[in-house]
């Protein structure tokens, strides 16, 4: 069966001539021996790259990263070195890209539940944007400004009824949402009305997100139209789409790229009639291809007839994809990155649950065996962020690579860490 096919790794992706994989210059089996695994290994440079290229691709200030896909210091501060604006859905990451250095100005506030505290702090420094999800939070805002605080420059969050082909745990744009005032329902429109008539808001702009992993901008443009007569009746300076630009995960799958992302985002809002900016706000298109992830074999389980179990040493712990969505992966053996791969197996976690899968049909090479590094490429996004220590298997280190060195970001969660918290 095939081999990996060189699409799905980072874009400084290099074979050594005895077929060993390098990322940013540095070998990953040597990597894996100094840092331990499992580790997440990032591609600084394809990092910076797709932040560029958003930012290239919607403007300045158009592009925001939303990181919840991955966040730690590191790359709160690499997304704002490149230009982009930070989207943060609670007051831990508005915490960290803060503690990073991000001013309070570049962070654009999400939540569909965001507490007193976290909308004072926001609001009281100065944060960029709110984007205001629900009445009560209304409420809180009006209170809040009444004691004092500033009057908050806000995008209120529109559902516009599409639900876009993807899993549905991830769709968030249908009626049925906890997510935003739905456009059918008519709170939108009620929402609208109270937003722009309030002295505790300044309404500059909507916003809406349909979900995530999306490859069809047939959805974006369906939401935009049904957010079109707003801008028609008001002068509203800001549309935010949201994120969900989909990425590749499997030999074969193809994405829009941001440039044609951009392109059809923006003819859809100039075929509707709307004069407004358009923003954006990708995670997964930023992170989860400069990603990979290195375990190390531990046991192999043949059962004749029914299955080969490779058991590695991390799984839903570093990546509950595919037990959450039934997301696929491939795998492959950084030292025979090109090797033909025909044996089937089910690549699985040391976690105590039958469900502990990485990869459920993975094909590896024919003489993979227990002590090798197994690799599962485009793990940046949503592995170490819903990442838990479940088991109390401590969570991996991070490492950026890059131009032959690599620097630890993270490290990894010691037993010392996990009994930190403990005070009785
Ligand atoms: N903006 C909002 C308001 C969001 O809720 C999200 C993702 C994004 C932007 C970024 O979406 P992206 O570009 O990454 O698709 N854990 C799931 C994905 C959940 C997405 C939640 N919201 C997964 O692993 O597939």
């Amino acid at each position: 069966m095939s081999a990996l096919e060189p699409a799905l790794l980072p874009a400084s992706a290099t074979v050594s001539d005895t077929g060993r994989l390098s990322i940013g210059g540095c070998d990953l089996l040597d990597l894996a021996t100094e840092h331990g695994t499992p580790l997440f290994v990032y591609d600084e440079d394809q990092l910076r790259a797709r932040c560029r290229e958003a930012v290239g691709a919607f403007g300045p200030g158009g592009a925001s990263y939303a990181t919840k896909a991955f966040l730690c210091v590191a790359m709160a501060r690499l997304a704002h070195e490149e230009g982009m604006k930070l989207d943060v859905s609670t007051g831990g990451e508005y915490h960290i890209a803060r503690a990073a250095g991000v001013p309070a100005d570049a962070l654009i506030l999400h939540g569909n539940n965001k507490s007193v505290d976290e909308l004072s702090r926001a609001m009281r420094e100065g944060v960029s944007r709110i984007i205001v999800d629900s009445f009560d939070e209304m409420d809180r805002i009006d209170e809040l400004v009444a004691s004092g605080l500033p009057v908050p420059t806000v995008l209120i969050r529109l559902t516009p009824g599409i639900e876009a082909h993807t899993h549905e745990f991830v769709q968030t744009g249908q009626d049925d949402s906890k997510f935003g005032f739905g456009v059918h329902t008519g709170a939108a429109q009620v929402a609208f009305d109270r937003a722009r008539s309030s002295s505790s808001m300044d309404l500059v702009g909507l916003h809406m997100h349909i979900g995530s992993q999306i490859f069809d901008a047939g959805f974006f443009e369906r939401a935009i139209g049904v957010l079109a007569p707003w801008f028609h009746e008001h002068q509203l300076p800001e549309l935010s789409v949201g994120g969900g630009l989909g990425v590749p995960y499997l030999n074969g799958e193809i994405a829009p790229s941001f440039g044609d992302w951009a392109s059809s985002v923006k003819r859809a809002v100039a075929d509707a009639g709307i004069g407004a900016t358009v923003q954006v706000e990708p995670g997964r298109a930023i992170v989860a291809q400069a990603g990979v992830t290195l375990y190390s074999v531990g046991t192999v389980k043949d059962i004749p007839g029914i299955r080969t179990y490779v058991s590695v040493d991390g799984g839903m712990s570093d990546n509950p994809r595919p037990v959450l969505y039934g997301a696929g992966y491939e795998a492959f053996l950084p030292r025979a990155v090109a090797a033909d791969r025909p044996r089937a197996v089910t690549v699985v976690g040391k976690h105590c649950e039958s469900g502990d899968l990485l990869v459920r049909d993975a094909r590896v090479p024919a003489d993979l065996a227990v002590g090798d590094v197994l690799c599962t490429p485009v793990t940046g996004a949503y592995g170490h962020s819903m990442g838990s220590n479940y088991n109390k298997v401590t969570r991996p280190p991070v490492v950026f690579v890059r131009d032959g060195e690599a620097r630890l970001v993270v490290r990894r969660e010691t037993f010392d860490d996990l009994t930190r918290l403990d005070v009785g």
